[in-house]
């Protein structure tokens, strides 16, 4: 890998993947962002385009900028040509362990070999992704929060074979990003979903065993540990499917204490994501 990054490809153009392919392309860095079908791309463009023209409303960036930014996207469906002279990969698909092993299996056949592999997953073993590959050194978690273009952190996440050369170019190119690298070992949910999916799971439970409601927990947590948003309001934020796969693999790796509440399952299995589908905890 070049030590300059200045083409990549993202994988995904959902919450995640658009959000991170606007990082990148406001850093300069051209940005092939693809996904499986066209109206996904569709959705992630328009995700993107919001984003600009609320900059551009509020004297952030000018008009000129905004374009020169969205020309340096390119959405894409066809993935062998969209990793053709890029000198990293971000893969930022569903939260599912299998689907993105054999994505990154057939990624490994059709990168140049110097390209560095990143995997943006809330949870899974950056180990375990990295054995379909034959460059496990080159394989690094980045980790950044929702939304991307707003939220400073990126967990930088070694796996057992992640070569240290590799990890500090990844961590240069969060602060070209812009944004505050924080290393961790890979242990289940890293640092922050380890954390927040306790706390997460422990409020609804608090509502399945009738103690207190949704909008008091909300309340209280925003008035006595002065967070932005509640844990209702913040899981409906993040999407409670990705939350019941983050609790699930935690759970599996770490035991039943950190089992997902049913309360979230029977939401999940009536549909009820959060923001993305107008229903969640709450009404959108
Ligand atoms: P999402 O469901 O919004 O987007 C995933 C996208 O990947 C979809 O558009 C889907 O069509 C696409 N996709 C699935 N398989 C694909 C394939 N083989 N090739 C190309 N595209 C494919 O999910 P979201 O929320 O963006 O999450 C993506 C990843 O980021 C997950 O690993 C998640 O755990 C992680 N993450 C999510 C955060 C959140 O707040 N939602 C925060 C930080 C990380």
């Amino acid at each position: 890998m070049t030590s300059e990054i200045t083409k990549a490809a993202v994988i995904g153009a959902g919450t995640m993947g658009s959000g991170i392919a606007l990082v990148l392309a406001q850093a300069e860095i051209e940005v092939n962002l693809v996904d499986t079908e066209q109206k996904y791309l569709d959705s992630g463009r328009e995700r993107i385009d919001k984003f600009l023209e609320s900059s551009i409303k509020r004297e952030r960036i000018t008009e000129e900028k905004a374009r020169e930014i969205k020309t340096l996207i390119n959405p894409m469906l066809d993935l062998s040509k969209a990793v053709k002279g890029i000198h990293i990969v971000i893969e930022a698909i569903v939260e599912d362990t299998n689907m993105k092993k054999n994505l990154f299996k057939e990624l490994d056949e059709l990168c140049e070999s110097e390209v560095v592999f990143a995997s943006n997953t809330s949870a899974i073993s950056i180990t375990e992704l990295a054995s379909v590959t034959k460059r496990k050194e080159k394989f690094i978690g980045m980790h950044f929060f929702n939304p991307p273009f707003l939220m400073k952190l990126v967990e930088i996440i070694s796996g057992e074979h992640s070569e240290e050369k590799y990890i500090e170019q990844i961590k240069s190119l969060c602060v070209k990003l812009g944004k505050i690298p924080i290393p961790s070992k890979e242990a289940p949910g890293f640092i922050v979903n380890r954390l927040l999916w306790q706390f997460l799971n422990e409020a609804y439970r608090l509502v399945e065993s009738g103690i207190a409601e949704t909008k008091h927990i909300d309340e209280a947590i925003k008035l006595g540990l002065n967070h932005p948003m509640g844990p209702f309001e913040l899981s409906d934020y993040i999407g409670l499917d990705v939350l019941l796969q983050i609790g699930e693999y935690i759970s599996e790796k770490l035991g039943e204490e950190y089992t997902p509440a049913s309360l979230l399952r029977s939401m999940v299995k009536d549909g009820k994501l959060g923001k993305k589908t107008g229903k969640g905890f709450y009404e959108y």
